[in-house]
């Protein structure tokens, strides 16, 4: 994953700019952090391990005019200062986003050469090789053309050379990579939020692309020299603050009534929806997402079907952008992605554009590539998501989901006068009632009482399961818990064995038409010693004793249902965690997000 910025201008500035811009981008990885900055003809190196608050902590005020920097998320090498970025090679200082995939082999090449190596990255290997380039062509434009010829993978590049101490240098394939300027300042970074907050001038860098940064001018090569396209970026500075919460992620999940709020009121009028893409055309969808956003193509694809009776796959995006896929020119390819430069998903969605096949991105930053690529965009508005582990963001997404369905399904004619009443009403009251939930529910004790355990399950039939399937990855990603979702009624074909006295099984049943089968698979494991937990519907709430605890859930159109259905879930990982003692925010070995495949 790892951020890049570099920065020339005013001499009080650069070690600034550098320092705000990481830690803008420490949200793409937190392994390590370093800068280059230029001073007096000579280039100086600062490295920690760890956050960028660590590298601050050793850095006095210097005068400098160019410096580039580095926030990391290891691939190769531990973290430590010696794999820690910027990587030098004889002229060469570089930090770089991104996999060189055949560094071995470049290696092994370079080695023969007499060159040397001190660290385990495939990036040093790239700063050796733009030096080799460098030292035939003792040109730097034609070193990065040659060095791109052999370079394979993905990378987005911030490169000095010491031979030319006014110069940045930045190449890109595949990592994202933009420029910025003002009238004194030139800047480039892997997210134009790092350097928003001192210009809105940018310049998207295409694909395979070279620029040279200097005295207040950038040159932009691509196939050949070509003219840079600035365009204004159109974003509020928000600046990130926790608002008296004791961490982002329950600041995100106390924002979740007005996250909704603004995302489905652009789309709802009082008869229906608006502003939706055409999308009734089409004959199957593909949802294809990572991670969180894959879970919401889960539901997706389960409200789809149910309400608009239109056929949805729904594809892990690492395994979709490899596989032969099945479509034509009535299939719909969902992108589902908050930050909208996770590097599988946007392979997928280039996959699909360049088969000719419709895509439709939903995406929170609208700025990002995924947002600028796809045919269509439902921009979801969670805001700026800081902590790494989704909340607010995943629940726009499952609000775009049911707008889509219900988009349909109206234009398929699929439901009476009633039912569009009843949903446009649910509408009206959801932020409400998330804001009731989040005011009146209490999952500490429940917390408190399973915090210990190694191993939790999370039941669930249809599409409580695919609720599950979030609620395992938020406790696993924040609280180093293995947990397991399974599909309730499949839990006997193996997986049961590891169900022992008092094992926390939190099982959630919200569908009628199924809740007593799923409510007689609660009980197979109660009766092997599990530690039954409920949560479950107001309406299908009753005394019994297939659960040991329970936690209410108000109810709401089906349609909606799973918007409600997360929210507990969310608040037990975050109470579990903290009572583990886990770094919520920023959880051990992730990164917000994930740029490299
Ligand atoms: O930015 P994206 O929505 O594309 O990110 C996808 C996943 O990396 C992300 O949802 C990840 O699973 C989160 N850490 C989950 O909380």
């Amino acid at each position: 994953m790892c951020g890049i910025i570099g920065y020339i201008g005013r001499k009080e500035k650069t070690l600034p700019v550098l320092i705000e811009g990481l830690k803008a981008l420490e949200y793409r990885g937190y392994d390590s952090a370093g800068i280059a900055y230029q001073k007096n003809n000579k280039i100086n190196i600062i490295k920690a391990v760890g956050r960028i608050s660590n590298l601050e902590e050793k850095i006095t005020p210097q005068d400098s005019t160019l410096g580039i920097g580095h926030t990391r998320w290891a691939t190769h090498g531990k973290p430590s200062i010696k794999n820690s970025h910027p990587h030098q090679a004889g002229d060469i200082t570089l930090v770089h986003n991104g996999i060189i995939e055949n560094y071995v082999e470049l290696k092994q090449t370079l080695s023969e050469k007499g060159y040397q190596f001190h660290t385990e990255t495939d990036t040093e290997v790239a700063a050796v090789f733009i030096d080799y380039c460098y030292q035939s062509a003792k040109n730097m434009i034609s070193a990065l053309k040659k060095a791109q010829k052999r370079l394979k993978g993905s990378y987005a590049f911030g490169i000095i050379n010491h031979k030319e101490p006014n110069v940045i240098y930045a190449m890109k394939k595949e990592s994202p990579l933009v420029l910025g300027k003002t009238e004194n300042e030139l800047f480039l970074a892997s997210d134009p939020l790092a350097i928003s907050s001192h210009t809105k001038e940018i310049c998207y860098l295409k694909e395979g692309s070279i620029a040279k940064l200097e005295n207040n001018k950038v040159t932009l090569f691509e196939e050949k020299e070509i003219t840079p396209t600035w365009t204004t970026l159109n974003i509020e500075d928000s600046k990130a603050d926790k608002n008296g919460y004791e961490h982002y992620m329950l600041k995100e999940i106390y924002e979740q009534p007005k996250v909704i709020e603004n995302t489905i009121k652009p789309y709802l009028t009082e008869n229906g929806t608006q502003n939706i893409p055409d999308l009734h055309k089409y004959h199957k969808i593909q949802i294809v997402a990572c991670g969180s956003a894959y879970h919401t193509g889960l539901v997706g694809k389960y409200i789809i079907e149910k309400f608009a009776n239109i056929p949805v796959e729904v594809e892990i995006a690492s395994e979709y952008r490899y596989k032969k896929v099945f479509y034509d020119k009535k299939t719909l390819v969902i992108v589902v992605s908050q930050s909208g430069e996770t590097a599988d998903t946007l392979a997928s969605l280039r996959k699909a554009n360049q088969d000719g096949i419709d895509t439709l991105a939903i995406v929170n930053v609208i700025t990002s590539t995924i947002a600028r690529e796809a045919k269509y965009i439902l921009p979801v508005k969670a805001g700026t998501e800081i902590a790494v582990a989704t909340t607010k963001a995943y629940l726009a997404q499952l609000s775009m989901f049911s707008l889509i369905a219900f988009e349909l399904a109206l234009k398929n004619n699929l439901l009476s006068e009633k039912e569009t009443e009843d949903i446009l009403y649910s509408y009206q009251t959801l932020p409400k009632q998330i804001k009731n939930l989040l005011k009146n529910i209490n999952v500490k004790e429940i917390s408190e009482k399973v915090y210990k355990h190694n191993d939790i399950f999370f039941l669930g039939r249809g599409i409580d399961y695919s609720i599950c399937t979030e609620a395992s990855l938020k406790l696993k990603e924040i609280s180093y818990i293995h947990s397991e979702a399974y599909a309730a009624g499949e839990l006997k074909h193996g997986t049961i064995s590891l169900i022992e006295e008092n094992t926390p099984v939190f099982s959630l049943i919200t569908d009628k038409d199924i809740y007593e089968k799923t409510i007689s698979n609660i009980k197979e494991v109660k009766a092997r010693g599990a530690n039954s937990i409920a949560i479950i519907t107001k309406e299908l709430d009753e005394e019994s004793d297939y659960y040991d605890e329970k936690i209410i859930v108000p109810n709401t159109h089906t349609l909606l249902q799973p918007i409600l259905n997360i929210i507990p879930f969310q608040l037990l990982s975050y109470e579990i965690a903290k009572l583990r003692g886990c770094d919520i925010d920023k959880p051990k070995n992730l990164a917000k997000s994930v740029t490299v495949e």
